[in-house]
């Protein structure tokens, strides 16, 4: 290992995401619960993983399924109480599965007590935990732009103020400046701390900082105003001033989400040092290889486009920070849909497992990736529940794209797909619940799901499992360092890993078709041990071949 290498845990380990209204149901109410993980705790660790990350699990109107919180240190009467939660935390620890839990302080919801008080005690000090401001004559106070919901602002005619939403009016942005607040920010941090939890996943954390005086931004289609609502220095400060009153003295961990970072920004947080603020960043540039900004631009695939953003990742962090690995969330559509193929999922789930599972990092693992879920496909527009699909609904609209056309979009292109109850068994509703789910289980779970992927010796999560075991018992697939090969290849990923002498190769097919490959100079197949591929072995081994559809090989030199 490079000697600027430490080992830690947090780079070892792999973590899995529950998104617990869909996860699973214990109390036959059609919605998910932590009755329903505990049942599954012992899945979720058979799979090899150290972690889980909770997506939010406080009290919530769900205008945001949950990223809208009304009580910080509660737990939703949805997903149980806070007695239960205990009851996890101690259930997943006995099992050596540390919880994360998710920190959403960009913004609250409207219905927190803080923001009622806001409003209807103006003279009181949570006015000032929010971002109220008249207007300008009969306009908002500034052009910013929400990134969910229109204009950034909303009018309160009792008030006759303005509040800041960079998100749904649902969800107010919270002062980071005032140092009440921030106070209050701690004490939550605390309480979750001193109850046992190991670290948490900070919602868009690059944008609990505004820049003074809320001038207007760059005027743009969407997203006015970014370049003073995200990056602002002073969210380095407030992140130093919780790491250094309550994070670091817990040793707890965390992981930002920051949408548009690049690897340069990144290391100004994830640097190794005495100034690290954050363990580990996810970032979104790689979720960008076959659309423009965001998922609803979309464009063909370009594997080009990803390999890039993957190996600049891999080289600019190498020896100085650690890279988070993801294909999947809940805000994005489901990864086999998108960069693999639905007609080859189990072939191209494999290939897209290896392909970010072998790569220096800790890699995230979304439920429901692991048996190869795929994207859903609704009859109606008012069949979906999601705040960003009614509000591109008006925006193209605005457009001129009809409604059919954009519910071929909406299938295709919005987070939901990823937010289907999880297919544990070809039960009714997917064994997900005993009632009807609060969201539309999709029809193909008779075929995807838990058990008859448990069933099948071949199938996805067992190579999931295979994938995790060997990065455990291999220091080359944490450690390694880290060389593309064949860059220009429209439909080849090859990349290997090295260190103690040991060599891995890893050879991902990006198409149907066959494609040539021939192994890089000093890799002689013949001497190489296969230790993953998602067909079956070559008769006979050979330095050059053609790929199956989306065929993945991995070769062990030691
Ligand atoms: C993050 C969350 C997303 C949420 C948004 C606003 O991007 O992952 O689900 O809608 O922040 O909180």
């Amino acid at each position: 290992m490079p000697a600027q290498i430490k080992p830690a845990w947090w780079k070892e380990m792999a973590v899995y995401q529950v998104w617990p209204r869909s996860f699973c149901d214990g109390n036959g109410d059609g919605v998910g619960d932590l009755w329903g993980v505990l049942e599954k705790l012992d899945y979720i660790k058979s799979l090899g993983v150290d972690a889980i990350w909770f997506s939010p699990l406080y009290p919530s109107p769900n205008a945001d399924y949950g990223y809208d919180i009304a009580d910080y240190t509660d737990i939703s009467t949805d997903y149980g109480n806070l007695e239960l939660f205990r009851r996890v935390l101690r259930e997943a620890h006995a099992r050596d599965l540390k919880v994360f839990m998710d920190l959403v302080i960009n913004h609250s919801s409207d219905e927190h007590e803080w923001f009622r008080k806001s409003k209807e005690e103006p003279a009181s000090p949570y006015h000032d935990y929010y971002f109220w401001r008249k207007g300008k004559g009969k306009k908002p106070p500034n052009n910013w732009k929400s990134t969910f919901e229109g204009g950034a602002w909303e009018y309160d005619g009792d008030l006759q103020e303005y509040y800041l939403h960079v998100f749904a009016k649902k969800q107010p942005d919270l002062n980071m400046a005032n140092p009440a607040l921030r106070r209050e920010i701690k004490d939550i941090l605390r309480f979750w701390l001193e109850m046992g939890v190991d670290g948490f996943r900070e919602d868009v954390i690059t944008y609990i900082a505004k820049k003074e005086g809320l001038p207007n931004g760059f005027p743009l289609p969407i997203g006015t105003g970014l370049e003073h609502y995200t990056n602002q220095p002073k969210v380095k400060d407030y992140l130093r001033e919780f790491r250094d009153e309550v994070l670091a003295p817990f040793g707890a961990f965390t992981v930002g989400e920051a949408p548009m970072m690049t690897p340069r920004t990144a290391k100004e947080f994830i640097s190794e040092g005495e100034d690290q603020l954050l363990n580990l960043m996810f970032h979104f540039q790689h979720m960008e290889a076959d659309c423009i900004l965001t998922d609803w631009i979309p464009t063909p695939f370009r594997l080009r486009k990803l390999k890039k953003v993957f190996s600049a990742w891999q080289r600019e962090l190498r020896g100085v920070a650690w890279n988070a690995l993801y294909l999947e969330n809940h805000d994005h559509p489901r990864i086999i849909s998108r960069y693999g193929s639905e007609k080859y999922r189990v072939e191209s789930g494999k290939m897209l497992a290896a392909v970010y599972l072998l790569q220096s990092g800790t890699p995230f693992i979304y439920q429901g990736q692991e048996i190869g879920m795929v994207n859903n496909r609704l009859d109606s527009v008012e069949k979906f529940k999601d705040v960003v699909t009614f509000n591109n609904q008006k925006l193209f609209r605005k457009l001129g794209i009809s409604s059919a056309r954009y519910l071929r979009l909406a299938n295709r292109r919005s987070r939901e797909n990823a937010r289907t109850p999880m297919q544990w068994s070809a039960a009714p509703h997917a064994g997900f619940s005993r009632a009807e789910p609060w969201f539309c289980v999709n029809p193909n779970y008779p075929e995807i799901n838990v058990a008859a992927a448990e069933a099948d010796a071949f199938s996805l999560l067992h190579w999931y499992r295979a994938l995790l075991r060997f990065r455990k018992e291999n220091p080359l697939v944490v450690y390694g360092d880290y060389r593309e090969y064949k860059k220009n290849s429209r439909s080849l990923y090859v990349y290997a890993r090295e260190h103690e002498g040991k060599r891995l190769l890893v050879i991902c097919s990006f198409s149907e078709k066959p494609v040539r490959f021939r192994a890089p100079p000093g890799f002689d197949l013949l001497h190489g041990k296969r230790v993953f591929g998602n067909y079956a072995p070559p008769e006979r081994q050979n330095d050059q071949f053609l790929t199956k559809p989306y065929e993945c090989r991995v070769y062990l030199f030691e």
